[in-house]
């Protein structure tokens, strides 16, 4: 098979909260196939950064009394921590407030502007008289036109669902000043999106996207697709637009650009060619991972964004669906809005690794964890099935043999049909139908387990002249279970090492698992996965009740919500 070149990103945080479990599905998931294609022998980059423009985290900033520079360096910091310990594997970290990123967004801006994608307008919007700023419709709080009920965002109503325009709530205030908006006018620019709507119905149904986004949106087309109000009045803490001083770059503008920039750092530090990724045309390919929230901006204005500024659209956007605990929505009360910093000082990473894998599919369907199956599917799959093939068979090999596997396999037929199953578990972590990945491995290693329950080791252990049968049926299992461990290592990286190590060998790819491991000494096992106690996860529920900080979390912004899509 021919080598692909492959970008992969995953959506970029927010740089004022914490990662959460929720955001972890996609970082998760995003890992596990950039993982999978560099064992495949492809060429594939995995990047990634911190959103760092906006209201939200300038006024952030403002409440702790430090700059939005301090309050993005600590984030950042925090963020690839975590990711470091969740063994998701970026080849490139940044942050869209890089000179990269600067130069990049004024490049596509001023090929857009010049292209005649850009107008200008003058409108008229909240504006907080004590804060001196106007307000985005998170910002401000008032009762819903609908209910009355209190204390509701300026766009939609949490107690009945009601959404709506800011002018419409009733005894509206600014959340900031909690003074009474007064309405201003000022200039904004706007992407003219509707001036790509023929090529982004080409687009959208040419492949590139999952079945149940392109219904999505299907409804979108139908809406109509508006101009898009890509700048912001200052004080804002963004880019100001090149030719227009006090103007700024609205975040989502330079937010997707950051996939870019971040990928332009890593071909300036190894020497990769920028433009041959990039530039239109591109045979190489781009794909992004990202939550279902956000298709309006990466399946619309992101291609036409990329279109008329004369730069190659995605291969594919892979979006995913919300992580919901026990089947509900996180909760900061119930204690299931844990952080990964939590999760971290109670559990391990690789437990969470595959309980996602274990749950994800290529669609855009919600998953959830459930905290008992969580405790349930590690210990029964990866320790009751996996470690437990190694541990039954590699004490054996070490006080008996020395190390020593037999220079022949047992059964080669067994050996071949775990190799046969290479290209179908390939093609599920392809398509990131994980789900049906993990059931491949778990089949096979139930397999492996029922072939040492047959041999019984441990009964040829206690009888005299049955040593080359013993190292034999050991030898073998040790085989199957080096097998498995490759077939995981997308999902289980640190396992796997471990594993590398302890049966001194190279580290696997999808070619060299398929060479039975003969005339061959292992190293000395150490115990791999330990089995999960379900005292552990309540401990980190009950950890994650007492946590301060971000009440909402870092995906919870304002950032986040299209104005375009509302209006
Ligand atoms: O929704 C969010 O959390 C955004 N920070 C994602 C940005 S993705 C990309 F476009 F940069
Ligand atoms: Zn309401």
């Amino acid at each position: 098979m021919p080598s692909r070149k492959i970008l992969v990103t995953s959506a970029l945080p927010y740089a004022n909260g914490p990662i959460h479990i929720g955001h972890l599905v996609e970082y998760i998931q995003a890992d596990i196939w950039a993982r999978f294609q560099k064992m495949r022998g492809h060429e594939c980059y995995y990047v990634c950064a911190d959103d760092a423009h906006g209201t939200p985290i300038m006024l952030r900033a403002q409440q702790d009394g430090i700059s939005p520079e301090e309050l993005i360096e600590r984030v950042g910091r925090d963020h690839r921590a975590d990711f470091a310990e969740f063994a998701i594997q970026f080849d490139n970290y940044s942050t869209t407030r890089s000179p990269e990123n600067r130069e990049l967004a004024n490049t596509i801006y001023t090929r857009l502007r010049d292209a005649g994608h850009i107008t200008r307008r003058t409108i008229r919007q909240a504006y907080d008289p004590v804060k001196k700023m106007f307000l985005p419709d998170r910002f401000i709080r008032g009762e819903c036109p609908r209910c009355g009920a209190a204390d509701q965002y300026g766009d939609s109503c949490e107690v009945c669902g009601a959404t709506y325009s800011p002018v419409d709530l009733k005894n509206p205030v600014s959340a900031i000043s909690g003074a009474i908006p007064v309405e201003n006018e000022s200039e904004h620019y706007f992407f003219k999106l509707d001036s790509f709507e023929p090529m982004l119905r080409d687009w959208t149904h040419a492949g590139h996207l999952q079945p149940e986004v392109v219904n999505k949106l299907t409804e979108w087309f139908k809406a109509g697709l508006k101009e898009w109000d890509i700048s912001r009045d200052e004080p804002y803490f963004g880019f100001e637009i090149p030719d227009a001083p006090g103007k700024y770059f609205y975040v989502w503008l330079d937010a997707p650009i950051g996939y870019l920039a971040s990928f332009k750092q890593l071909c300036d530090r190894v020497g990769l060619s920028f433009d041959a990724f990039i530039g239109p045309g591109s045979k190489n390919e781009m794909v992004h991972f990202i939550g279902k929230d956000i298709i309006y901006f990466h399946a619309l204005f992101w291609p036409a964004m990329l279109e008329g500024a004369g730069l190659r659209k995605p291969t594919a956007i892979f979006v995913h669906g919300f992580l919901t605990v026990n089947g509900q929505k996180m909760s900061k009360s119930r204690g299931t809005f844990v952080t990964a910093r939590t999760y971290l000082e109670h559990l391990d990473p690789e437990y969470l690794r595959y309980y996602f894998a274990s749950k994800l599919g290529s669609g855009i369907d919600d998953i959830d964890l459930n905290l008992e199956d969580f405790v349930h599917r590690v210990n029964a799959d990866m320790v009751g099935k996996v470690v437990n093939i190694a541990s039954r068979c590699a004490g054996f090999i070490s006080k008996r043999f020395d190390g020593r596997l037999s220079d022949a396999l047992a059964v080669p037929q067994l050996f071949e049909s775990f190799v046969a199953a290479a290209e179908p578990i390939a093609s599920a972590y392809e398509s990131r139908d994980y789900n049906r990945a993990t059931r491949e491995v778990m089949t096979l290693a139930d397999k492996a387990n029922q072939y040492i329950d047959e041999q019984k080791p441990w009964a040829l252990a206690k009888e005299k002249g049955k040593e080359d049968e013993l190292q034999a049926i050991c030898s073998m299992g040790l085989n199957l279970f080096r097998v498995l461990m490759g077939y995981l290592a997308p999902v289980l990286p640190v396992m796997a090492a471990e594993v590398e190590k302890f049966l001194n060998i190279e580290r696997s790819t999808w070619g060299n698992i398929a060479t039975p491991l003969t005339h061959h000494t292992i190293g000395k096992f150490e115990p791999l996965m330990t089995r999960v106690d379900a005292s552990q996860v309540t401990a980190m529920i009950e950890a994650s009740k007492s946590d301060l900080g971000n009440p909402k979390g870092g995906s919870s912004n304002d950032n986040s919500i299209p104005d375009v899509v509302r209006r």
